[in-house]
């Protein structure tokens, strides 16, 4: 475990800014000069610079224009602010898409796109990928030593897909590469169903709204092949700003639980990883489960490259895309920013600096609104957090020790939502994840997210829920994992297909004789589907081990399990499973595997995770956390921090463990309690 990394190695502090975008102001140089003075007053240091800059810079094929760009970074560095250099692929210029229409994207209808939006072009087309290679190239020649540039932004939100010809080919190459003859890919995508057998590769095309749709490995294969093209892409961009400075590092702005692409996958080819997070905050009453879920997004963030990360994003006060676009309460947009963090980023960045006067996000949420000055409500929130930084200055490359991982599998999440059953309502994967992960959250314990591919061996306890497309080799290192004393949690839906998407044979989880299988020491036979409002009574034995009993009730999934090395701890109570095993336990060598074979709900869960880290002696940081409060640590060699959240409108206190702990804000004392008032964050600090 690195205790201690400064992701960007020319910056030791926190950062603190916005996207900016001084091409929509070039006419207007006394805007331009006003910008440095508010960012001073704001107290950022860092801006996103020329992430849609493209047309400014190249307003002519090949005639390139810098001169203002030159102007704007030397200005910024003159004032110590520094700068993430974008490439500007994310938006191109008209006269690129008149010129070489096989820059923009085919959709899966097949339908070519027009010019116009953003984000819409297509990543293997020859012409594109000149073209960002030049404009790169200029860009990495002229800013890559540039005092004020720290690192560079990549594109912007890579996302979507391409279904044109030169798609269609690398896709027939890449499956050409994975399967060696089409007999093996006919065996493997099970196409003898409903006569797909293909008799040459040209018969296979991409996915589409219109036709192949039943072939299920087909899919999966797509989104392989998207996720390796993106990364590809990615890598083509990165490769002549590295010729000329391998040593400014790179990012790519990822985005919240996104579904195109396979971050962990495309976090190899970037050297820092960031994210835009738009959290709807003031949606429901209740904002926890809200909170909880944007928590394990930060803690994804962090886990896919081990280090902190950057929060690339977010509004300073409101969005203009969200159905409602709703204001942040007084103080909720420091403790929204504090979350992240207090979960691993050492910045804190906004999307937008200055709103724009025309356009699509004319109203989009900006530190500098129209108005044009930092007095406002949005100014003083954000200046805040600015000041805020600052005192906890030192946070910054802290790491974050977890001692539990949850795994949330991208493959396994893609083949699952696709596999026509057992509830095609809506599995909720995302959702399920995090209401295992709450049960940690909730008691302040330090999460890592992990895939299944990851190392499992630092940790003390994995929770894998609905497992259901398991890769070569992880039923054999879960396995280990618990013969070596590791605490594993699995749910129902676990262990059916495996990374062809084929069914396992002889007996879920992992199939006859798999060490699954063993491991949990059951067999599921068969699963029900229950509609939203069904719930079925399940009961936890006195004698469970975990310390609580009584009745719960599961809803939209539960499975028929059979013992065959494990014990029960928890019973179906009625319905068509009752009497069987709902909770299994299965002792493995120096660890244990539990089984839980129906969807449970936030209550059993609390009860349930709060009892395994008793149990088994996981470490947390306070005993006896309030609801709604959320708490998190960082550390390097010589100090530890403690980052307190509240998450609830209403004053809340909490016990501080033992230990001389200082305030970092006020560098007073902390007593044995502290309170916490309505949405304030707090973090404290001790020597370890
Ligand atoms: C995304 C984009 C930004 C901006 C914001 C608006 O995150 O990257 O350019 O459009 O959304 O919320
Ligand atoms: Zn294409």
């Amino acid at each position: 475990m690195n205790y201690k990394k400064h992701i960007i190695p020319k910056i030791k502090g926190l950062l603190h800014g916005a996207d900016y975008n001084p091409e929509q102001w070039l006419d207007r140089p006394d805007i331009l000069a006003k910008d440095i003075e508010l960012m001073k007053q704001t107290q950022c240091n860092v801006m996103s610079v020329g992430i849609f800059s493209w047309s400014a810079l190249e307003p002519v094929e090949g005639a390139f224009q810098f001169e203002w760009l030159d102007n704007v970074l030397d200005n910024l560095a003159d004032n110590g602010i520094s700068v993430f250099l974008a490439t500007p692929s994310g938006a191109r210029p008209a006269w690129l898409s008149a010129r070489y229409p096989d820059v923009l994207r085919v959709n899966s209808a097949r339908v070519k796109q027009l010019h116009g939006e953003r984000h819409n072009h297509c990543y293997s087309s020859p012409n594109y990928r000149e073209k960002v290679a030049i404009i790169n190239t200029q860009l990495a020649e002229r800013y890559s030593h540039h005092p004020a540039v720290i690192g560079w932004h990549v594109s912007n939100e890579y996302g979507g897909d391409c279904h044109c010809h030169y798609c269609q080919a690398e896709f027939r190459e890449w499956l050409q590469n994975k399967y060696g003859s089409l007999h093996n890919l006919n065996q493997l995508w099970w196409s003898a169903f409903w006569s797909h057998t293909y008799t040459s590769w040209e018969q296979i095309e991409s996915p589409s709204p219109i036709g192949e749709n039943s072939v299920h490995a087909l899919k999966l294969d797509w989104k392989r092949f998207c996720t390796d093209r993106v990364a590809n892409f990615c890598e083509h961009e990165i490769a002549p700003l590295k010729s000329i400075n391998p040593d400014l590092p790179t990012t790519a702005n990822f985005m919240e639980y996104f579904y195109d692409y396979n971050y962990w996958a495309l976090a190899k080819s970037i050297d820092v990883v960031s994210w835009d997070s738009y959290p709807l905050w003031h949606r429901d009453r209740d904002e926890v489960a809200l909170a909880c879920y944007i928590g394990m997004y930060h803690d994804l963030m962090r886990t896919l490259k081990n280090q902190p990360f950057l929060l690339m994003e977010s509004t300073p006060s409101q969005t203009n895309w969200q159905p409602i676009t709703k204001l942040k309460k007084d103080g909720v947009h420091l403790l929204s920013s504090l979350q992240a963090v207090a979960h691993g980023s050492d910045s804190v960045q906004y999307f937008q600096w200055r709103k724009s006067r025309g356009s699509v996000e004319k109203f989009h949420g900006a530190v500098i609104d129209h108005v044009g000055h930092a007095n406002t409500r949005t100014g003083r929130e954000v200046t805040a957090v600015g000041e805020y930084l600052q005192q906890i200055n030192a946070v910054a490359g802290t790491g974050t020790q977890a001692e539990v991982a949850i795994v949330f599998d991208w493959e396994n999440r893609w083949a699952m939502d696709d596999a026509s059953g057992p509830r095609n309502e809506g599995l909720n994967y995302e959702q399920t994840v995090c209401d295992h992960y709450r049960g940690f959250w909730q008691q302040g314990i330090n999460c890592d997210i992990i895939e299944q591919l990851c190392d499992f061996t630092p940790y003390k306890v994995i929770v894998a829920p609905m497992l259901y497309l398991i890769k070569p080799g992880v039923a054999e290192r879960l396995a280990a994992f618990v013969e070596q004393g590791g605490i594993l949690v699995a749910t129902y839906w676990s262990g059916i297909v495996d990374h062809n998407d084929l069914c396992f044979l002889g007996g879920f989880p992992g199939g006859e004789g798999s060490s699954l299988r063993r491991t949990f020491g059951i067999w599921a036979e068969e699963i029900d589907s229950l509609y939203d409002h069904e719930r079925v009574a399940f009961a936890m034995e006195v004698h469970s081990g975990l310390g609580f009993s009584g009745e719960f009730q599961a809803k939209h999934l539960m499975e028929h399990i059979h013992l065959e090395t494990a014990e029960a701890l928890a019973y179906y109570r009625e319905d068509l499973f009752e009497g069987c095993p709902a909770i299994t336990k299965n002792q493995v060598g120096k660890g244990c595997a539990y089984y839980i074979a129906a969807r449970t709900g936030t209550e059993f869960n609390q009860l349930f995770y709060t009892a395994l880290t008793h149990l088994h002696g996981i470490r947390k940081p306070i005993d006896n956390i309030p609801y709604g409060v959320s708490v998190t640590t960082r550390e390097d060699e010589q100090s530890r921090y403690l980052f307190m959240m509240n998450f609830m409108d209403e004053q809340q206190t909490v016990n501080i463990p033992h230990g001389q702990w200082i305030n970092v804000n006020t560098g007073d004392a902390v007593q044995e309690n502290i309170m916490i008032q309505p949405y304030q964050v707090i973090v404290i600090k001790n020597n370890k």
